[in-house]
């Protein structure tokens, strides 16, 4: 069947998730030729309508739409009538009556990228709903776990830092546990969900954590700007606490762990700047890889002619 939009993780079928990696890497061989492009998404339209900040993602999915040959706007939020009181809905609706064929969009409200797909016949990303869910970060680190791993039901991957407000840990750690993936959390017991329908491991101790035998330390950037309360004493006590420090990364580096991290990195709370030289780190393949990706979800979402 069809898909029209990515909202989220949870409404992916296992099929779907597959073919979306398995296409991913054929996308990932076009990077290493001298022309990167192909012709897949000619005449196609992909506006990009951030309303919250971001470095990777807005960057890698306008990458992502021009090698697959596609025209993309970038819908100015700061300039817009949005700042003079111009609501979503009549936005979108501008929006659809320009017939643009996908819009990729980021909101710090949870659910708003739902909303809007169900205003507009464009397809639909998810780039980041609030804590909701971020689904082609989840699929690009599904996608760098698989090229280490081929078959990775059965490795362990330990997400770190603050999962309370994280859309990445959310989609993440539903991706991974489709695939077979044995998911645990580590990080201050204000930050770690204790109850969930997930049932995910919680640790708050970090030895107890690595004492589980983690194939990948996944660690989270700490959201200050989500925080509306003092969830940890300090900075200097999380680091301390959680933080991948000198100790830690060459204890990771004895066992052989991968490092990931979504971006952006916070130096100095989350990890230490060792850690970005660390030859199992996995962050630049992250970004890499999220170009592919969100290649194969173009690709894979792809409106018919006429269609938007
Ligand atoms: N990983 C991620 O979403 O980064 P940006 O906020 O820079 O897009």
């Amino acid at each position: 069947m069809a898909r029209k939009d990515l909202l989220d993780i949870v409404s992916l079928e296992r099929g779907e998730i597959d073919r979306l990696l398995d296409q991913a890497a054929p996308f990932k061989e076009l990077f290493t030729r001298s022309v990167k492009k192909v012709p897949a998404l000619k005449g196609k339209s992909v506006l990009m309508l951030f309303y919250e900040a971001s470095t990777r993602t807005h960057s890698s999915f306008e990458v992502a739409a021009k090698r697959l040959s596609a025209d993309v706007v970038n819908f100015d939020v700061a300039h817009s009538s949005i700042t003079k009181g111009e609501s979503v809905r009549e936005t979108i609706e501008t929006l659809q009556a320009m017939r643009t064929d996908f819009i990729i969009v980021r909101h710090r409200n949870s659910g708003l990228p739902g909303v809007i797909a169900k205003l507009t016949k464009a397809s639909v990303v998810n780039a980041g709903d609030g804590a909701h869910a971020h689904p082609t970060q989840a699929l690009l680190d599904a996608f760098t776990i698989k090229e280490k791993f081929p078959e990775p039901a059965g490795r362990k991957v330990l997400i770190v830092g603050d999962i309370l407000h994280s859309r990445v840990a959310r989609s993440t750690s539903t991706v991974l546990k489709k695939l077979g993936v044995e998911v645990a959390y580590l990080g201050p017991g204000t930050l770690v969900p204790r109850v969930g329908p997930e049932q995910t491991r919680r640790f708050t101790n970090y030895d107890e954590a690595m004492a589980w035998g983690p194939d990948f330390v996944y660690l989270l950037r700490v959201q200050m700007e989500r925080q509306d309360v003092q969830y940890f004493p300090s900075v200097r006590e999380y680091h301390r606490l959680y933080g991948v420090t000198e100790t830690r990364l060459q204890q990771i580096r004895d066992r052989g762990l991968y490092i990931m991290h979504p971006g952006p990195v916070n130096r100095g709370v989350e990890l230490c700047d060792a850690v970005m030289d660390y030859e199992r780190s996995l962050i630049n393949d992250q970004v890499e890889n999220g170009i592919a990706v969100r290649m194969s979800v173009l690709y894979y979402l792809k409106p018919e002619s006429g269609e938007a």
